[in-house]
């Protein structure tokens, strides 16, 4: 006996690069494996309006490489009230759906596991480029997101040295600091301003103009958005070191476009392992990877544990941007 024979599946919060490749490994193996899958459109504002429907084998052909989300995405007020997420259960259980899989973030897990206290059986896949979910090494998109900031620092570099002067690159990630982080250090980043440490503008200036002094001809400081606005960090930094400084705010960029080969195989990966954590009768967890290893952790204890900062990685990246 399966513990699910028709399973429904949607895209919550901000579109991440690779929620499409894991719609796909979603609707695939669970056809694979004889189950009915629906999509939801527009997340749980798409279930509280009933817009669901069937999808079958080419309904998710030539979309493993396109970014955004063909069940688009959306955010739900409505969905954060009990009302809510007993009409979304409700709507659920009327259309002989027993099992559910929510791609997106923090957010996204709260509500799926809001619905799996309701009685709803519910896997979460971590789509968001932010980094942010703890119990997986990487969230789907993360990596693209992270190419997307190398590549246009890369750019960046070229015109700032020709000036001489300093570049400050603000990235995303609402309260983490891993996109600027990990592209900090493969970009070879001077300074990387992140929540997660404190910084001082003064010593980061000063350090800009004796490296400036020993010959630099560029400085690049990548400063994740959690930490403020750059261009206030711009400002600061060029009148305390009177080096001059441009910002580039890189925005929405950073969600779009092709994901990675990296991307697309953790998003195959994680979304055949939910419709076989769902067939096994796991209910309420979110699928990741530990050291590449594919893992399930309750949602309850993901959303209540904040993901670790990688120390190492940075004070790697301190010790290298001499
Ligand atoms: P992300 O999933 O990218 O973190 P959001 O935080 O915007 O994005 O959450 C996406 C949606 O998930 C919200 O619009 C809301 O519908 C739902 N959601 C967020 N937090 C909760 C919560 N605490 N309880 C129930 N649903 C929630
Ligand atoms: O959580 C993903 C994210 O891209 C954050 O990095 C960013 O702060 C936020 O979403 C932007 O949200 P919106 O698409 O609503 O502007």
């Amino acid at each position: 006996m399966r513990s699910v024979n028709k399973i429904a599946l949607l895209t919550s919060g901000g579109d991440s690069q690779g929620m499409n490749a894991a719609v796909r490994a979603v609707v695939r193996s669970a056809l694979f494996r004889g189950i009915e899958v629906y999509g939801i459109q527009h997340g749980y504002q798409g279930l509280l309006n009933e817009d669901l429907h069937p999808m079958d084998l080419r309904s998710v052909g030539d979309i493993i490489q396109r970014g955004g989300t063909i069940l688009q995405t959306a955010r739900c007020k409505e969905f954060h009230t009990p009302e809510g997420q007993r009409r979304g259960a409700d709507c659920l259980r009327k259309n002989g759906i027993d099992g559910l899989v929510v791609i997106g973030g923090d957010g996204s897990y709260r509500g799926a596991n809001d619905l799996s206290k309701l009685g709803i059986k519910t896997m979460g896949l971590p789509g968001t480029i932010d980094n942010d979910i703890s119990f997986t090494d990487f969230t789907i998109g993360f990596d693209t997101a992270v190419s997307i900031v190398v590549d246009a620092i890369n750019k960046l570099r070229d015109t700032m040295s020709s000036h001489e002067r300093s570049s400050i690159v603000e990235v995303m990630g609402r309260h983490c600091g891993d996109i600027a982080l990990y592209a900090g250090l493969a970009s070879g980043a001077e300074s990387i301003l992140v929540p997660e440490v404190p910084f001082d503008v003064r010593e980061i200036s000063g350090r800009m103009k004796e490296n400036f002094q020993k010959g630099k001809r560029h400085s690049i400081i990548i400063v994740a958005e959690g930490v403020g606005r750059g261009d206030n960090i711009a400002r600061q930094l060029q009148e305390y070191s009177g080096i001059d400084a441009r910002v580039t705010v890189l925005g929405h960029i950073q969600r779009g476009g092709a994901p990675t080969h990296n991307d697309r195989i953790l998003a195959s990966r994680l979304g055949d392992f939910a419709v076989q954590k769902l067939i096994e009768g796991d209910s309420g967890k979110a699928c990741g990877t530990i050291k590449g290893e594919l893992v399930t952790t309750d949602i309850e204890q993901v959303v209540t544990t904040k993901k670790d900062f990688n120390m190492e990685l940075y004070n790697l990246a301190i010790r290298l941007a001499q």
